[in-house]
């Protein structure tokens, strides 16, 4: 576990000094509003997955058909508290564009880390990510990696795990990656796409191109980790698997920003799972 000492050294804060409070709110009002503004080509001429704002009012146009599929599932987590993250050191896993990175900055993190696989389709991590930090002064710490070989022990307050489980070869290994660098006391976001399948039982369904499954597996890109759908969780799969690390699983409640557009059977959910603030760290090992 890193000292004190490496920690000071380490934590950058993520956004400048100089910006005040109502400055950070208003710039968190404008990145995160759920609205009707224009939406451009890339300017750096790559793909984008997540559809992100400009300072000069327009967005970068990304995958989803809703503009804003990414103010929605943030507004789902976290409300409209810009002071949500005050204090709190963030990883956002498959942070991908760095969309949520910055979010997490603009509402106060004290320190942001983005980890990402360099195997994303289209190469766009990090340089995505890096021009869209830029834009919006945030000063986020990058790991070009598998999240799952982060060394960290119980380091950070709030995790966003935003559309990995599913992509995960192993989800059990996964989660007690996400023990291991959860911090007493911290939260995990947890969105994911979950199956039709199981009824009462937890259930992860295989996805599948050749088979009926719930969403397809898309095998073509089965060699490039990340990129294909392994294992779909059921609602109740979520859920033992939180338990199975010793977590408390909630959902969001119900009428959320999010699940209003994307979620009902099959398609999107979002948990929230919890470590307590007075449970052991794992051993070593
Ligand atoms: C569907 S995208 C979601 C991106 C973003 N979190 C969002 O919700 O907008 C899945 C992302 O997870 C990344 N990913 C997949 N497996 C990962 C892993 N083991 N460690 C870190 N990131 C991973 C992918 O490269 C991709 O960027």
């Amino acid at each position: 576990m890193p000292s004190i000492l490496d920690r000071t050294f380490r934590r950058v804060a993520a956004l400048p000094p100089s910006l005040d409070r109502a400055e950070r709110h208003s710039l968190a009002d404008q990145f995160l509003a759920i609205d009707n503004v224009p939406i451009m080509s890339p300017p750096n001429g790559r793909f984008w997955f997540q559809t992100m704002p400009l300072r000069d009012g327009t967005r970068i146009r990304g995958a989803s058909g809703d503009p804003n599929r990414e103010q929605r599932l943030w507004t789902a987590c976290f409300g409209t508290d810009r002071d949500c993250l005050a204090g709190k050191r963030v990883l956002d896993v498959g942070a991908n564009d760095g969309f949520f990175s910055i979010a997490a900055a603009l509402c106060g993190a004290d320190e942001v880390h983005a980890v990402n696989p360099a195997t994303l389709a289209h190469g766009t991590f990090p340089a995505n990510l890096r021009f869209a930090a830029d834009e919006w002064d945030a000063n986020i710490r990058i790991t070009v990696d598998d999240f799952q070989n982060l060394p960290e022990r119980a380091e950070y307050d709030v995790i966003l795990l935003y559309g990995v489980l599913n992509h995960l070869e192993n989800p059990v290994a996964g989660m007690r990656a996400v023990e291991r660098l959860l911090a007493p006391g911290g939260r995990v976001y947890l969105e994911t796409q979950v199956s039709n399948s199981g009824g009462n039982q937890p259930v992860f369904e295989l996805a599948s191109d050749v088979y009926a499954t719930t969403v397809p597996q898309y095998r073509a890109m089965i060699d490039v980790p990340g990129n294909s759908t392994i294992f779909v969780p059921n609602e109740l799969g979520v859920r033992a698997l939180g338990v199975t690390f010793g977590l408390t699983v909630d959902g969001l409640t119900g009428g959320n920003a999010y699940e209003a557009a994307f979620g009902g059977p099959g398609r999107r959910r979002v948990f929230v799972l919890s470590r307590a603030s007075d449970r052991p760290l794992a051993p070593k090992g």
